[in-house]
């Protein structure tokens, strides 16, 4: 079994390029089937959920091909394939399949996506959009079957704001008859990524990154040229790994503002960040106050940094609370963390966590960003080495970990 290996203790120093946004190519992917002619998505962070949905793609018939950091996709031979079973449930994010082929052909078979099972993750909201667009959506034996003689446009209220379920009814109202609107949207940047996609595809699409969007459908779209947006949670993973390691370091290629949320509960706790235009640096600071951190939906705090926030609100010199109000229990890191020395207990929704050293152990990720807060809790530890398994989840968002870890100047290799 493959295992991380850290011998913390050090101040990671120098600077760190951030990859295009993991959230948004898993979206922008299956975004690209609804063009008739090639589509090319530039700043393609290097990903095994991006490599998977990469075969799904070519399984429907798309030629795609894929260089370093570009993926070219040439949609004009696909055709409607039913996919019950498979590499779809390989990724949750294979959901966004159901809004594309239902987009281009009015039909899509899809088997429940899988991905990181922090705690059920519901689609019901995906599934009243595509209802409320006219199709019919039945579950046969876990996968879910979509059909619609045609789209129509609809107005649709989202009962949960859901960043899947805005993409996935945009998807499908991007190629249906007449005018959607979304009310409840999410406004996370990622949503705003796609639609600048599919409006560089020939779509009409207003109002992305607020809480309404309208979408006026086409009847056809083409190919186009589009760069995907930083990954946030990537960035906001080193920046609290520079301050946790009391370490100086420049995030590089990023979009400062997406990262306010942290960059003003990093400041409270003591911790000096500097934004530019296109880059923020982190210095930290031998001591910290304990704060309070609520997960919430853009533009508040991100819940995908929750986790790493955990291992960081260790170094705070009292109690500080953390709640998520996106998912009641995404706390699959924190009997890992106690593990390792940490005074934290989970309180409904809430995560209190008593400041204090933490020591090296055998550890395990049980989700991706789980275990992004055991890598920055391993290289706050002074002495020992930190063995995390589970390393496949992690490889599914930090593109380059060991290396750009290394680079910082952590002792970190994986093993086995
Ligand atoms: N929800 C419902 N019904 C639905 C959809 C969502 O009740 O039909 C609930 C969820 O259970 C959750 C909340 O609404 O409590 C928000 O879920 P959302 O739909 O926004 O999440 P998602 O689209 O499935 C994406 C990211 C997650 C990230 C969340 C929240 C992708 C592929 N995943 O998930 O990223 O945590 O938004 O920002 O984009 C990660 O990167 O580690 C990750 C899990």
């Amino acid at each position: 079994m493959e295992k991380l290996m850290i011998r913390g203790g050090r101040p990671l120093r120098g600077t760190v390029g951030i990859s295009g946004a993991k959230n948004s190519a898993i979206a922008l992917i299956p975004a690209a089937i609804l063009a008739e002619t090639e589509v090319r998505l530039d700043n393609l962070p290097q990903l095994t959920d991006v490599a998977v949905y990469a075969e799904l793609l070519e399984q429907l018939g798309c030629r795609v091909s894929w260089t370093d950091d570009a993926m070219t996709i040439d949609p004009s031979s696909i055709r409607s394939v039913p996919m019950p079973n498979g590499r779809v449930k390989l990724l949750r994010a294979s959901y966004y399949l159901m809004g594309a082929l239902l987009g281009r052909f009015g039909e899509a078979v899809i088997g429940l996506p899988g991905g990181c099972n922090f705690e059920p993750r519901p689609i019901d909201q995906h599934i009243k959009g595509f209802e409320a667009l006219g199709a019919e959506v039945t579950n046969e034996s876990g996968a879910i079957r979509i059909r619609a003689k045609e789209l129509r446009g609809a107005k649709i209220y989202l009962d949960v704001v859901s960043v899947g379920a805005t993409i996935n009814i945009m998807l499908a109202a991007s190629r249906a008859k007449g005018s959607t609107v979304i009310e409840n949207a999410a406004k996370e940047p990622e949503i705003i990524d796609v639609a600048t996609l599919l409006n560089a595809m020939g779509a009409k699409i207003k109002g992305a990154g607020t809480e309404t969007i309208r979408i006026e459908g086409v009847g056809e779209m083409h190919g186009c040229r589009h760069s995907i947006i930083p990954d946030r949670i990537q960035a906001g993973t080193y920046m609290i790994a520079a301050a946790a390691t009391r370490g100086d370091v420049l995030i590089d290629n990023i979009i400062p503002k997406h990262l306010e949320a942290l960059t003003a509960k990093l400041q409270e706790m003591g911790v000096h960040v500097y934004e530019m235009d296109e880059a923020i640096r982190v210095v930290g600071q031998p001591k910290y106050e304990s704060v309070d951190v609520k997960a919430l939906v853009y533009p508040g705090f991100a819940t995908d940094l929750q986790s790493p926030m955990t291992s960081m609100l260790t170094q705070g010199a009292g109690v500080s609370i953390l709640t998520d109000y996106v998912y009641s229990n995404r706390f699959k890191h924190v009997p890992e963390l106690v593990r390792m020395g940490a005074q934290i207990r989970v309180e409904g929704r809430s995560a209190i966590i008593e400041g204090g050293r933490l020591n090296a152990a055998k550890v395990r990720a049980a989700d991706l960003r789980a275990g992004a807060a055991l890598v920055v809790a391993g290289l706050t530890v002074e002495e020992g080495t930190t063995e995390i398994t589970g390393v496949e989840y992690i490889d599914r968002g930090y593109e380059k970990l060991v290396t750009q870890l290394s680079n910082l100047g952590a002792e970190v290799w994986r093993q086995g």
